[in-house]
């Protein structure tokens, strides 16, 4: 028994399932003498009664050890992997429902957390789970292979390509877009998004990852990638599955709602779906990824975006509302 929060972290109940060895030890907390007290052994598969019995309970919230965290992020991994791979078309929809709730429960717990190499991993599992098991494309695997190669002599961008892709394929589930098509294209096209950042300089990528102002000669750089990023991937990969709507994605991703955006500074209306998906992934994954940013919460986030549309509409301001409402 320990009474001592640093010592726990906070996990959704209904992340854990039943009849599995998970590997590390649940707690539960008890109000009345501030304890956390071991609730399910690691060491044998957890009793469906035990979980029921917090659920009437309506206990939504349990604990494991802070040092038990990267275990908890991997078993994450693999359960929505086991629930993806689950046949039958009734069943299929309720796994990706159910797998897009744990992604959004795992990134939301562990996008707060300091460890954000742990965070990243877990979005490159979450992807490539997602991508694997929804889309049994042997071409797009390799292209995605290639992809990876390709920015292999960036870390920082591939990152944050990873977070922009998970991130996109759960907005897209959110907004209720479950065709393996578009999901397919979302993890794609995030993927991809920054692939025009490929001969900029790091000190520039590192003040867009920052959030940090640049001068008008870095700006203008900067500005270029959305199209080299057409140009770049139309040279790299001579695939059909480069699809229109992904190279849509490259293309469109830093236009704006109010049309401030670039390159071609359109508005409103004329913003196609996917692209708008990936700026909001976008947007969320720089809050999230940004160093000092004092609270990586997805869903305070997403609010903080919509507040900030009340300045300046940069966003879908209907999607955000949807989305919110929808997690
Ligand atoms: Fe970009
Ligand atoms: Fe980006």
């Amino acid at each position: 028994m320990s009474s001592d929060p640093d010592e726990f972290k906070q996990i959704e109940l209904q992340s854990i399932l039943p009849n599995q060895v998970l590997g590390f030890d649940i707690f539960i907390f008890m109000p009345i003498n501030g304890k956390y007290i071991s609730y399910i052994s690691g060491k044998d598969p957890v009793d469906e009664n035990r979980l029921k019995r917090l659920k009437f309970k309506k206990v939504n919230f349990i604990y494991i050890r802070q040092e038990d965290l990267a275990k908890y992020s991997k078993y994450i991994s693999s359960a929505v992997r086991d629930k993806l791979s689950q046949k039958g078309g009734q069943n299929k929809r309720e796994a990706i429902i159910s797998s897009a709730e744990m992604i959004i429960n795992s990134v939301d717990m562990l996008s707060g957390d300091d460890d954000l190499v742990d965070w990243s991993n877990n979005c490159v599992e979450v992807t490539k789970a997602v991508v694997d098991e929804i889309v049994k494309t042997k071409e797009l695997s390799n292209a995605y292979d290639k992809i990876m190669d390709f920015f292999s002599s960036n870390p920082s961008i591939i990152n944050h390509s990873l977070a922009v892709s998970s991130l996109g394929v759960v907005i897209s589930m959110a907004l209720g877009n479950f065709s393996p098509r578009t999901l397919t294209e979302v993890a794609y096209g995030g993927l991809v998004h920054d692939v025009g950042l490929g001969d900029v300089s790091e000190k520039i990528i590192e003040k867009y990852l920052r959030s940090e102002q640049m001068n008008s000669e870095e700006s203008k750089i900067f500005k270029e990638h959305p199209d080299n990023g057409v140009r770049v991937l139309s040279k790299i990969i001579k695939s059909k599955n480069i699809t229109d709507n992904v190279l849509k994605i490259v293309y469109e991703h830093h236009e704006m709602w109010d049309g401030s955006g670039y390159p071609q500074g359109i508005a409103g209306p004329t913003l196609a779906y996917l692209p708008k998906i990936i700026t909001i992934a976008d947007r969320i994954a720089l809050a999230m990824q940004k160093p000092e940013s004092s609270n990586k919460n997805f869903k305070y986030i997403l609010l903080k975006l919509q507040q900030e549309q009340d300045k300046k509409r940069t966003l879908d301001k209907r999607m955000l509302t949807s989305l919110l409402q929808n997690l």
